[in-house]
C-alpha cells in the first residue's frame, strides 16, 4: 500500500525576533545613551557560538574527535573540538577590541589583553563544557558571564574575583538536538534557537520561567558513598512515596537546560575527594545561577546563594544545588538540620 500525503506547508515568519534584532532592541529600551560595546560583545558571543555550534555538527567527520593534535588522513594536523572552541571564543572576543579581560577554563592562565584593546567588560567563560562527552555525541555547551571593570585603571590582577551580583548578563549555548542559546541582561530570560536554514537565532522561548516544584533529581549517584549524610537523605527522600524521576547526562548545560524547562533540581555538591565541589565558580556556577534566579528559581552552595560568593581565585570550585525554588529549599532545609546536629 502507499500513501500519499500532501506536506503541510511551513508558515514563514517574515518578522521573526532574531538575536541580533534582540539585543539592539534592548540596548534601546536599558541604555539608550550607550556607546554599543556591550551590544556588540553580545553579537561576538553570538558569532562565537555559531562557530562553535558549526564545528560541532561537523566534528566527526571532519575528524575533530580524539586528541589534540592528532593528524587526519589527508596527514593535516586537526584541532580537537575543545581547542577550536577555546580558539574560537578567544578570538571572537579579542576581535572587537571591546572587552576588556577573559577568563576561561581550557588554561589556568587568563588571557591577558594588550593595554589599547583593554575596553569596559571581563567576560568568563567556559567555550566547551562537558567536553568527555563529546566523542559519543552527547550534547555539550558553552557558558559565558559578563561583568564590569570595576575600574578606569588598566586591569590588575584579581579584578574579575567579582561577586556572582555584579553580572550585568549571562547565559549559555546547548549543541543538543538543535543549537539553542539562553541568555540573561538582567531582565527575565529568553532561549533562541539556531535556524539552520537562515543561520540566525530565533527567539523561541520568551520570559522563560521555572516551575515553583518539578518531579526530576539530577546527580551523579556513582558518587552516593562520597556525599555528605544531608544529600543522602534528600537524594532518598526522592525515592520515596511518589519518586521523582532522575536524570543525569553529566554535560551542566544540558542537566541546567533540562532543569530550566521541566523543572527539579541539579546537584553537584561535595564529595570526601573533593571537599569543594567540581564545577567552577566563575564560568560554570555562576553563570547558571544568574539564569536560574532571572527564571524565578534559585541555585546555592548549600549554604548560602551562590551569586554572594566572591570568588578568591579565578578557578575556584564550589558545591552547587539550582532549580525550582521550592526543590532548593527542601534541600537547604536538610542541610541546616544536619548542620545543626
Ligand atoms: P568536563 O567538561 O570535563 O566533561 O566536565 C563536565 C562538568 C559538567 O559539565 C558536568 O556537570 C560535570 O562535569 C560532570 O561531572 P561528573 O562526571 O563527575 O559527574
Amino acid at each position: 500500500m502507499i500513501f500519499f500525503q500532501k506536506m503541510a506547508q511551513e508558515p514563514i515568519d517574515t518578522n521573526c525576533m532574531t538575536l541580533t534584532r534582540w539585543i539592539l532592541a534592548e540596548q534601546k529600551k536599558y541604555a539608550p545613551t550607550g556607546t554599543g560595546d556591550f551590544t556588540q560583545l553580545l553579537a561576538s558571543l553570538q558569532t562565537a557560538v555559531k562557530a562553535v555550534s558549526a564545528a560541532v555538527r561537523r566534528a566527526g567527520i571532519s575528524d575533530m574527535f580524539g586528541v589534540a593534535g592528532n593528524v587526519n588522513v589527508q596527514g593535516e594536523e586537526v584541532k580537537k573540538l575543545d581547542v577550536l572552541a577555546n580558539e574560537l571564543f578567544i578570538n571572537m572576543l579579542r576581535k572587537i577590541l571591546k572587552f576588556c579581560h577573559h577568563i576561561y577554563q581550557e588554561n589556568d592562565n587568563e588571557i591577558e589583553v594588550e593595554t589599547e584593546r583593554q575596553g569596559k567588560y571581563i567576560v568568563t567563560f567556559d567555550p566547551l563544557d562537558g567536553s568527555s562527552n563529546i566523542d559519543c555525541l552527547v550534547s555539550i555547551g558553552s557558558i559565558f558571564a559578563i561583568f564590569k571593570k570595576p575600574h578606569d585603571e588598566p586591569l590588575a590582577p584579581g579584578d574579575a574575583l567579582q561577586s556572582g551580583r555584579q553580572i550585568i548578563a549571562a547565559g549559555y549555548a546547548l549543541y543538543g538536538s538543535a543549537t539553542m542559546m539562553v541568555l540573561s541582561a538582567g531582565h527575565g530570560v529568553n532561549g533562541f534557537m539556531l535556524d539552520p536554514s537562515i543561520g540566525e537565532f530565533v527567539l523561541s522561548d520568551p520570559d522563560m520561567k521555572i516551575k515553583p516544584r518539578g518531579k526530576i533529581y539530577s546527580i551523579n549517584e556513582g558518587y552516593e558513598e562520597k556525599w555528605e549524610p544531608a544529600v543522602k537523605e534528600y537524594v532518598k527522600s526522592k525515592k520515596m512515596g511518589t519518586p521523582y524521576g532522575s536524570r543525569y547526562i553529566g554535560s551542566m548545560v544540558a542537566d541546567v537546560h533540562r532543569t530550566l524547562k521541566y523543572g527539579g533540581i541539579f546537584m553537584y555538591p561535595a564529595t570526601v575527594d573533593s571537599p569543594k565541589g567540581k564545577l567552577r565558580v566563575l564560568y560554570e556556577c555562576m553563570p547558571m545561577a544568574y539564569i536560574m534566579e532571572q527564571a524565578g528559581g534559585m541555585a546555592s552552595t548549600g549554604t548560602k546563594p551562590i551569586l554572594d560568593i566572591v570568588p578568591t581565585s579565578l578557578h575556584q570550585r564550589s558545591p552547587i544545588f539550582l532549580g525550582s525554588k521550592d526543590d532548593v529549599e527542601e534541600i537547604l532545609e536538610v542541610i541546616a538540620k544536619h548542620a545543626a546536629k
